[in-house]
């Protein structure tokens, strides 16, 4: 008798990696104009002089990590070919729950020499840790690429914006030279800057916009040949994917995961076979998905608040005004073992915060002299998507 992956013989990917985040693409279809804005911006570094900074924009899974990745290796490339061109130092840090001091320290460590002690953890201030980097910039001497992505989420982005491309004019460097590259889907991070950090890290902007239907083809079109095995997938398929994507939110990112999640569905029911039939059940996969990553990327008490809404969206509780909602955000805060926010206030500002970024719905009410105007609130997705993703951060914390 066999065991329970005895009859696995078959699959329908001939490289799955190439359908994953992990993977980069060694070409970039598209994106001509950003890869020019890119060219221009980096070049002085073949010459030994101070790169232009650069700001990247766009929303989610539109090319701008994949494109900047692409750019930095055929730049360290070419530095390699080139007799005279000074060397060249890539830093590539993801600003994702990090903050300026992790940051710099990091950088540091990654210039150190590696038989060299690591750059302590804390004791030190922020001022010591750029120091220290600018130490190991010039001993190494050279151009420093560093590419900062996602940096929206770092607590004082401004800071090291304006230390960093500064270091030279600054005199805290004399032998490096230094270039920066900022990247974020926020829109409403620039606006945050203070001016002086935004006229430096703006030398150049690039902004990526939503790929159209035709672009999106042309992506999934060479993914699908390098991921899927020849005979396992039709054009219409893929044509499917595209449009969906495009119509939805342009982005490249939504449309590989559309190709991937219908790989599996085809391994999942024997078929073995990608049609547009397909690609539109993955629809709802790739949708809840997208759903669980936009909740975990939520502070815990966002995700109690959240969590809450959908305890009371089962049992039939809602619409319901903040002050209910409270009451029972208590409970579900207290059955996590976690202290619950003690303010209103603060429950209401969770609220509107969700509301905002379409969570939750809110109406508001008007009871006339006697009750006065209030919010109620609703769920405007599907509970079982929060409760699922809730109970899985749950039992991974445990
Ligand atoms: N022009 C392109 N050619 C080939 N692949 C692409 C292109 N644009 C995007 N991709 C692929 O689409 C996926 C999403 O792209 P990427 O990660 O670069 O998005 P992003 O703009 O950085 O998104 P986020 O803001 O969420 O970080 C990746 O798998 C990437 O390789
Ligand atoms: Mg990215």
């Amino acid at each position: 008798m066999g065991g329970p992956f005895t009859d696995i013989t078959e699959t329908i990917f001939e490289d799955k990696v190439v359908l994953t985040e992990e993977y980069s693409p060694d070409e970039i279809l598209k994106r001509d104009d950003e890869i020019g804005q890119y060219r221009d911006a980096l070049k002085d570094v073949l010459f030994g002089r101070q790169p232009q900074n650069v700001f990247v924009y766009g929303k989610a899974g539109l090319g701008k990590t994949a494109v900047t990745t692409y750019m930095m290796q055929a730049l360290e490339a070419e530095v390699q070919t080139r007799d005279h061109a000074e060397q060249l130092f890539v830093y590539k840090e993801n600003c994702n729950r990090s903050t300026v001091y992790q940051t710099v320290r990091s950088l540091i460590n990654t210039a150190r020499d590696p038989e060299a002690d690591a750059f302590p953890k804390r004791g030190l201030g922020l001022a010591n840790a750029f120091e220290s980097l600018y130490e190991e910039l010039d001993r190494l001497g050279g151009t420093h690429l560093f590419i900062f992505d996602e940096i929206d989420h770092l607590d004082d982005a401004d800071t090291l914006l304006y230390e960093l491309p500064r270091a030279r004019a600054n005199d805290h460097l004399s032998d490096a030279k230094v270039g920066v590259i900022g990247i974020s889907n926020n829109y409403t991070f620039r606006q945050q800057l203070s001016p002086k950090v935004k006229d430096t890290l703006m030398e150049t902007e690039i902004s990526f916009s939503p790929y159209d239907a035709d672009a999106l083809q042309a992506i999934l079109e060479t993914r699908a040949e390098a991921a899927l095995r020849d005979d396992s997938y039709d054009r219409a398929a893929i044509a499917k994917a595209a449009a969906l994507a495009a119509r939805d939110t342009g982005s490249a990112r939504q449309a590989i995961d559309l190709l991937r999640e219908a790989g599996n569905l085809a391994e999942r029911d024997g078929s073995y076979y990608v049609d547009e039939d397909k690609i539109e059940h993955a629809r709802d996969i790739v949708r809840r998905g997208r759903l669980s990553n936009k909740i975990r990327d939520q502070t815990t008490h966002a995700q109690l608040v959240l969590e809450t809404l959908a305890r009371m969206a089962r049992a039939g509780e809602l619409p319901a005004r903040s002050k209910e909602i409270q009451q029972r955000y208590e409970q579900v805060a207290r059955s996590h073992a976690t202290d619950p926010l003690t303010t209103l206030k603060s429950i209401q500002t969770h609220l509107s915060d969700l509301t905002m970024l379409g969570f939750l719905l809110r109406t508001e009410r008007n009871e006339g002299l006697s009750g006065g105007y209030y919010y109620e609130y609703e769920l405007d997705l599907d509970e079982g998507v929060v409760l699922e993703t809730r109970e899985q951060i749950e039992s991974e914390a445990r």
